[in-house]
Parts: structure tokens; sequence; C-alpha cells
């Protein structure tokens, strides 16, 4: 077998706790070490920020590491700015297969999670795991569905089988039809108790991850102070124990109109390099999300 000579493609670290500096360019802090689940949570306890992002490919994964991401996720929202699809409906199974294969050969230190795209978890737990599987086998730590109420069950099924979730509450972009458009979730006592009540359900089925899409960041405080998982917001204000954006969004080739809660760290920065260190260090020091990105 020939040796590999894209940048992108250096060897794994030989051990899973390796140090950063085992790994060949996966940043420059020696103590650095491959997040874990057990990371995630301590993280989460001891109010130290968790940085995520979107990546879809390898080249965009490595510099993310580099930047000191802790967790990059390969959202479903490809089918928007990689395919060009106005939802993320027809993204299929196989595409979440391939592009989360092309991160996780990048992945060095990241905690890597992977959508389970419209469709494939719908039917049953059984399914559902047979599709989580897939996602697992291409090199996902963990999965994210979208929806509370119905999606417990599949919840303590994956989880039980040893397959760690993320639930997506909020704005579902995967039902964005039924919730008649892009809108803040959880304004009204009704929708805010439904939100809270999925969102104890999801993590006492055993949900070790939750992420809110469009909420009051009120409720998002509330959800982060009250459950023992991460909560990581994207529109859901600074209190949460971490953030998320769209790569494309956050670099401003997102095309389209801009969410409120989306900041261009383009805008000042010299490179996509730059532009992602200063999305770790402003959601690690709290500078980001400000009011301005926050409903
Ligand atoms: O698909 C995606 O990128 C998402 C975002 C809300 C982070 O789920």
């Amino acid at each position: 077998m020939t040796e590999p000579t894209s940048p992108y493609a250096a060897p794994k670290p030989d051990a899973p706790d390796a140090p950063a500096s085992a790994a060949p360019g996966a940043g420059t802090a020696p103590d650095r070490k491959p997040v874990t689940l057990q990371r995630l949570l301590d993280m989460h306890a001891a109010g130290e920020k968790i940085a995520m992002l979107t990546a879809y490919d390898a080249t965009f994964a490595h510099a993310m590491e580099a930047a000191g991401v802790d967790a990059i996720l390969i959202g479903d929202s490809l089918g928007n700015v990689v395919q060009g699809l106005q939802t993320t409906v027809p993204v299929t199974l196989d595409a979440m297969v391939y592009h989360t294969e092309c991160v996780a050969r990048a992945r060095r230190l990241a905690w890597i999670i992977a959508d389970l795209p419209y469709g494939t978890y719908h039917e049953s737990p059984q399914v559902a795991w047979r599709n989580a599987m897939r996602l697992a086998q291409a090199g996902a730590h963990m999965i994210k569905l979208e929806g509370g109420g119905w999606t417990t069950e599949t919840v303590r099924f994956l989880t039980e089988r040893g397959i760690p979730v993320c639930a997506h509450l909020g704005l579902t972009p995967q039902t964005v039809t039924a919730l008649s458009g892009f809108k803040v979730q959880g304004k009204d006592a009704e929708s805010a108790a439904r939100i809270k009540a999925h969102a104890r359900e999801l993590v006492d089925a055993g949900a070790q991850m939750l992420l809110l899409e469009m909420v009051p960041a009120a409720l998002a405080g509330e959800l982060t102070r009250a459950l023992g998982v991460p909560v990581i917001g994207i529109g859901a204000g600074a209190e949460c124990s971490g953030q998320v954006l769209v790569m494309h969004d956050m670099l401003g080739v997102g095309g389209g109109r801009k969410p409120r809660f989306v900041r261009d760290f383009m805008q000042g920065s010299a490179s996509v390099g730059e532009a992602f260190a200063r999305y770790v260090a402003d959601v690690k020091s709290g500078a980001f999300p400000a009011a301005q990105h926050t409903y």
C-alpha cells in the first residue's frame, strides 16, 4: 500500500488517549487529548464552554482540530450548504455516511457527532439502531436525532446498546414544514413546558447531550442548569454549555438570509484557520453569542 500523500491523511495516533503531540497535524497544545464523552460531561459540570462546529470534509475538519474545536458535527445541513437543497428532508443516509467518513479520516482529537437524516429513525428503534450503526462504523462517536416525545424509546434503545445520542429540540429543521418556517420555539409557556418535559424525558432515557436550536436564552439557561448533560446551543443564548454554528454561516459563505444567531467570524480574520480559532476563543470566553445573537 502506498503512503498517503495528502497533508490531511496523517496517520492516527497509536493509543486512543495519546497526547496531541503524538498526532501529526493535530494542533499545537501538547496537553490536548482526544475528547471523550466523559470529558464533555466534565466540561459541562465545570462550566467550561464546549466549542462545536459543523464540518463535512477532511480539510475543514483538520483546520478545526488545529484551531481547538472540541466537537465536530456532520450535520444534515450538508443538504443545504453542500448539496444546494432547500431543506434537509431529502438528505440520505448514504450521504451522511460518506461525509462522516471524510471527517473521521481527519479526526485526531475532536468528538464526532453525525446526524441521522430524516426518515432513518422514525419507523422503529430497531431501524434507527441499524442506521445509527452505519454512522458509528463510518466514524461517528455520537448520533444526533431531532424531536421529543416519540423519540424517547429510540433514544433508550440506542443508548442501552452503546450508541451515545445527542437529542435536538427547539427548531428542528427536518420538520420545518410542519413548524411553518424557521421560527423561535418555546416562546410561550405551553411550548416552553413541552420542550422542558421532552428534554428531561430524553436525558432520563439516556441522551448524553442536548442541542437546542432557536429557543429563548432563558429557557436554554434553565435547561443547562437543570440537566446533567451538556446543552449545546445554536440561537439559544450564552448560558448553554457550548455553542455550535454551521461552518458556512460562520465563514460568511452561507448565502441567503443570515439568521440572527450567526456571527461572521471571517470578518477581521486573515484566514479560515484564524476564523475558527476566534470562534473557539469567543465561545470559551463567553463573548459569543452576544445579546444581538440571542432571542
Ligand atoms: O444539521 C446541522 O448542521 C444542525 C445544526 C443545527 C447545527 O443540526
